[in-house]
């Protein structure tokens, strides 16, 4: 171990690819804003009690992939390895469910899995997530599916697909469960496979080997078996979605990877990432408020992985995050100089121009040269004799074009030529 090396696993992002981080997580959230969602912040740990009742007992996530840590006063504690449960226990603490419904909230933030890390899966990653709780409306599950669909055009996406199923509810989800149990139990399956479907059968129907698939072409699909009201409710979530122009797939062996889903669910999954394709999921969580202690209000919202949304814009060949951080780099050469442009700095930035000072004062040549690198458009350069005039040299960069510009005029001037 090395401590100037990050624990194994963690993504993190470092200038210059950090702007495409930022992009990314800008874009997913600014499509949620446009619908009115809020944004909320809620802390990176929890109660491992919440994870545990809200994400579930038998999922991988909880059985096997938290992280969690006795604190001080010897609370057991999780770093929160998904955003919803507390987005939910927030919601519940601060009664925003006793106001007006739906609750429509956004964030964003890291979660932490401990899984095997891997291409496009980090041990430490970020989602952007929103939930809207309260109101069981097909036609709000389609507006949940449309804005993470037009957060990924809004990037520019295009190879990806979106998977769609109805889980059912707690009518007809039981006895569905019974009935792929007793297809299951004729099957020829390993010991560790039949646990598995004795705990949760529907994650059998999600078994990647050929030898289990093989053996599950007739089983019984959930799709299949919905109550007439969940029939119902998936059909106006369909025809929503034709209606706005949302493509997708019906995919009756989906299967999510946590236990609070009914109804509604869905993946979105890019063509272009090999194993880890899934860059977003979610659904509807019916039971999820009143299993934890809240009024029995349904939901439904999704979290999309900004990591592998990122990698999917990078084969696309999507030019993200390649904005030059600065549109302006000052040059100032000499002490009256220096104070000069600390003050047309100041000046630009209140006019919008994002502006860099060469620092240190560095040599025309040496401060020239930060001015390439900076990827700025424009380099100002100040002599003292410029001070005297009021002046300075307006450079655009990639022409070699210069003039002297008045120092009142330039901001004026570069936000005329920069739009
Ligand atoms: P999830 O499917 O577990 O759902 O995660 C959502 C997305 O987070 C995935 O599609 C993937 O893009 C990203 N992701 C998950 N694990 C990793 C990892 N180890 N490394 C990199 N990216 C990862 C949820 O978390 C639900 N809370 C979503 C939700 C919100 N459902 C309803 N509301």
């Amino acid at each position: 171990m090395s401590i100037v090396n990050a624990p194994k696993g963690v993504l993190e992002y470092v200038p210059p690819e950090s702007a495409a981080f930022v992009e990314v997580r800008d874009a997913l959230l600014a499509e949620p804003a446009l619908a009115g969602y809020s944004y909320i912040e809620t802390p990176v740990f929890e109660h491992t009690e919440l994870f545990v009742r809200g994400v579930g007992e038998s999922t991988d996530v909880v059985s096997k992939e938290m992280y969690t840590f006795a604190d001080r006063g010897d609370r057991s504690l999780t770093l929160r390895p998904e955003l919803t449960a507390g987005v939910m226990r927030s919601v519940i603490e601060h009664g925003l469910d006793r106001g007006q419904l739906p609750v429509k909230v956004a964030t964003s933030g890291q979660c932490f899995r401990a899984e095997r890390p891997q291409a496009g899966r980090g041990r430490v990653f970020s989602q952007v997530n929103i939930e809207a709780i309260g109101v069981d409306d097909p036609a709000l599950d389609a507006e949940v599916i449309a804005l993470a669909d037009a957060g990924f055009r809004r990037l520019g996406l295009r190879d990806y697909r979106l998977e769609l199923t109805s889980l059912g509810d707690a009518e007809c989800r039981p006895p569905y469960r019974e009935k792929l149990i007793k297809f299951l139990s004729g099957l020829d399956l390993d010991e560790n496979t039949r646990r598995r479907a004795e705990i949760n059968p529907l994650r059998v129907l999600d078994d990647k080997r050929e030898s289990v698939q093989k053996q599950l072409v007739d089983a019984p699909l959930m799709l299949d078996n919905l109550c007439p009201s969940c029939a119902a409710h998936f059909a106006e979530v369909r025809a929503y979605l034709d209606d706005l122009g949302v493509a997708y797939q019906l995919n009756p062996r989906l299967v999510r990877g946590l236990d609070y889903y009914t109804k509604t669910t869905f993946e979105f999954v890019h063509n272009g990432l090999g194993a880890q394709s899934a860059v977003g999921g979610g659904g509807r969580y019916d039971g999820l408020m009143e299993e934890l202690g809240g009024q029995p209000l349904s939901g439904i919202g999704w979290g999309l992985g900004i990591d592998r949304t990122l990698l999917a814009c990078k084969a696309e060949g999507l030019p993200i995050g390649t904005a030059p951080r600065v549109e302006a780099y000052l040059v100032p050469l000499g002490e009256a100089a220096r104070s000069a442009a600390v003050r047309l700095a100041a000046q630009l930035r209140a006019a919008g121009v994002r502006v860099d000072i060469a620092y240190g004062g560095r040599a025309l040549k040496g401060a020239m040269k930060g001015a390439d690198r900076s990827g700025a458009r424009f380099a100002v350069v100040i002599g003292d004799r410029d001070i005297e005039a009021g002046t300075a040299q307006v450079k655009q960069l990639d022409t070699g074009d210069q003039s002297p510009i008045n120092l009142d005029e330039i901001a004026v001037f570069l936000k005329e030529k920069l739009s």
